[in-house]
């Protein structure tokens, strides 16, 4: 897709990857884009890059605009491999441009390239840099989500470049939030910034309460926020800084994900009762069979839900290994302000359960307990413990949501 003017002079000349549906084990059903963007100054400047796969897309969509060897500064805003691996390429074209970087990123962007002979300029939270009509303020947002993390914002065009915050992984002909809306759907939209959010962003709530508020003391008017993923927002601009302020403040919807493998359906049965019992208390309900389901799915699942159930079978006195490697996976997402629960079957010697709620209770999550438990293959006894389960839980999701504003 060609450039596209944001605003008079500036250009997005990013690339979008249609095809791509695993990203480094996120899975990605909708694609995703890398974008950058072109400012036309007296000093050409170019923030961000784009994944080497897409360098030559790029340099088509700068040269659309401008002789890419006429680039005077390039801003580095983060270096993960699918924002910064085009660079090399780019420096071949002009090879006298001025790098910006974080100093972190300045020593992460060694690890790509042999920069010994470029020009790199380091710099911090509150640095400036003139571009002729322009001027540009780098905002380090460390950790957010790499340690050499920072944002550009454009002051006289009111534009935050916000790399990977506020992103998401969606192709798509549309560039702006509006556009999208109307091809698709706004619901599209925030399904893709509630995944991302979830696999991404999730450990760092605290510090995007605070990095938002140290924008917000800077006292910058944003028009547009440009992230390197994903639409551009230009319509909700302060509905999607309020959305991740709410994430981060532990928003999800009243509803449980119900997250399980099963060896023999004896598992998987015992989902049904459940499901019955937490929508006979009113509340919704959503059901993940792990090894039919990407893991990112179930993370993006676990994340909107107040309330997640466990379901693993006993194998060898342990957690079904698909369970284990999904609360593995959790663990590291550091979740917070969800109540959990777990159950399962067994043959000879339960365990899995237990298991579970020790995983769950490491995560320092709320739990409820004790969980529902079922010999071999669920006797209608049993199907009944489930739904009486199902219902307590959602009694409790109920009443753990009410201590949330949202
Ligand atoms: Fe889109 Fe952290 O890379």
């Amino acid at each position: 897709m060609n450039a596209v003017e944001i605003k008079p002079g500036i250009y997005w000349v990013g690339a979008i990857d249609w095809a791509i549906r695993d990203f480094h084990g996120y899975i990605t059903p909708d694609g995703t884009t890398y974008n950058n963007y072109l400012v036309m100054d007296e000093e050409i400047t170019l923030i961000d890059t784009v994944k080497l796969d897409f360098a030559e897309t790029t340099i088509k969509n700068i040269s659309n605009i401008t002789d890419p060897s006429a680039i005077k500064n390039i801003i580095i805003n983060h270096i993960e491999n699918d924002h910064v691996t085009s660079l090399g390429r780019i420096m071949e074209l002009t090879p006298d441009a001025t790098i910006y970087i974080t100093e972190k990123g300045r020593k992460g962007l060694e690890r790509f390239f042999d920069i010994s002979s470029w020009n790199i300029s380091t710099v911090k939270t509150g640095d400036t840099l003139n571009i002729g009509k322009r001027n540009l303020l780098f905002i380090e947002t460390a950790m957010l989500h790499w340690p050499d993390s920072m944002m550009t914002y454009i002051k006289e065009d009111r534009i935050l470049v916000s790399q990977d915050g506020f992103g998401q992984h969606l192709a798509s002909a549309s560039r702006f939030d509006d556009e999208f809306i109307e091809s698709e759907s706004e619901h599209k939209l925030d399904e893709a910034v509630i995944d991302y959010y979830a696999n991404i962003l999730m450990p760092f709530g605290n510090l995007i309460k605070s990095r938002i508020g140290e924008i917000q003391d800077l006292g910058i008017e944003i028009e547009i926020i440009a992230p390197d993923h994903g639409i551009i927002w230009r319509k909700n601009t302060a509905g999607i800084i309020k959305r991740y302020l709410d994430m981060a403040n532990g928003a999800a919807d009243m509803r449980v994900a119900i997250i399980y493998d099963t060896m023999w359906q004896s598992t998987g049965i015992m989902t049904t009762p459940l499901v019955q019992g937490i929508r006979d208390e009113g509340v919704d309900c959503s059901v993940i069979k792990l090894r039919a389901t990407p893991a990112s799915v179930a993370i993006k699942e676990f994340w909107r839900s107040r309330g997640v159930l466990i379901g693993t079978p006993t194998l060898n006195n342990k957690m079904f290994p698909s369970v284990a490697g999904f609360l593995h996976q959790l663990a590291g997402l550091r979740p917070k302000n969800r109540i959990a629960g777990a159950f399962g079957s067994y043959g000879w010697g339960g365990g899995a359960v237990k298991e579970a709620y020790e995983s769950l209770k490491a995560m320092k999550l709320e739990v409820f307990e004790p969980g529902v438990e079922s010999l071999y293959r669920p006797s209608p006894e049993d199907e009944g413990r489930c739904y009486d389960f199902g219902r307590a839980f959602a009694r409790e999701v109920k009443e753990y949501h009410s201590r949330f504003k949202q």
